[in-house]
């Protein structure tokens, strides 16, 4: 599952026993090593999916990491691309490596942006939000872009339940409870609550007009609907 420069599974336990926050920046340095980092296809497929929308001009990315989403802005931008994240860590490994971008630090739920942008994406984090927190984080969005902006983020199509990824991940949930109901800080990451269907209702409940377009470089289901999709909301 990781790389010789991925980290140690006491290095993961550690970070699994710490917050969010805390967690992300003890794993910032050996991030790119890991499977937690948003593989080159998914960025390509969002790149060339939101190409025709395009040209934008400034963009943003939400929970920015170590900077996977500067790839798929750049092309697309003309102007100042800007990265958001709450861990320092991971941010300092963003700046060191794109020296071109804005990196700013703040908690998601809660962005320090007013109509500055015209495209925003968020790769990999979608997980971290409880559903109760979700309107924060679109409201944020949806203020952080000017009028006509897009939000947009790839989002996987749920497993059938007869499937053993589906049973996986339902496992990965269980047991993140567990550790949540016994341990603090807890540390947020579910898979099984932002499903497409849920994630539409609540962007447009924060004001977006949300349609999608298959991804089909990410593959077709047995029933051959698309494995992933892109999710674009729209600020009216
Ligand atoms: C799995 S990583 C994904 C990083 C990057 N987007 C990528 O695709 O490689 C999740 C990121 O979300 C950030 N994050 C989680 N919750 C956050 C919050 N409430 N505010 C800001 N950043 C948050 C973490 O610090 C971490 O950098």
């Amino acid at each position: 599952m990781f790389s010789p420069h991925g980290p140690s599974l006491r290095e993961l336990a550690i970070q699994a026993l710490s917050s969010v926050e805390r967690g992300y920046d003890l794993l910032a340095p050996k991030f790119e090593h890991t499977p937690f980092r948003t593989p080159a296809p998914v960025l390509d497929a969002t790149a060339a999916a939101l190409r025709p929308f395009g040209p934008f001009e400034r963009g943003l990315d939400v929970c920015c990491g170590t900077g996977a989403g500067v790839n798929v802005l750049r092309p697309l931008c003309r102007e100042r691309i800007t990265g958001v994240d709450f861990s320092s860590g991971m941010l300092a490994q963003a700046r060191r490596t794109h020296q071109d971008a804005t990196w700013v630090r703040a908690d998601a739920r809660a962005l320090p942006f007013t109509g500055a942008f015209d495209l925003a994406v968020t790769f990999g984090a979608m997980g971290h939000f409880l559903p109760a927190e979700r309107p924060a984080l679109f409201a944020g969005v949806h203020r952080a872009l000017r009028p006509g902006g897009l939000f947009a983020f790839p989002i996987g199509a749920p497993p059938p339940v007869t499937s053993a990824r589906y049973w996986a991940l339902q496992g990965f949930d269980l047991a993140m409870r567990v550790r949540n109901a016994v341990w603090r800080p807890p540390f947020v990451m579910y898979y099984g609550t932002g499903w497409p269907r849920a994630v539409s209702d609540d962007l447009a409940a924060a004001g977006f007009t949300v349609t999608a377009v298959p991804l089909p470089a990410l593959g077709r289901r047995e029933d051959g609907s698309p494995r992933g999709r892109l999710l674009l909301a729209r600020r009216p």
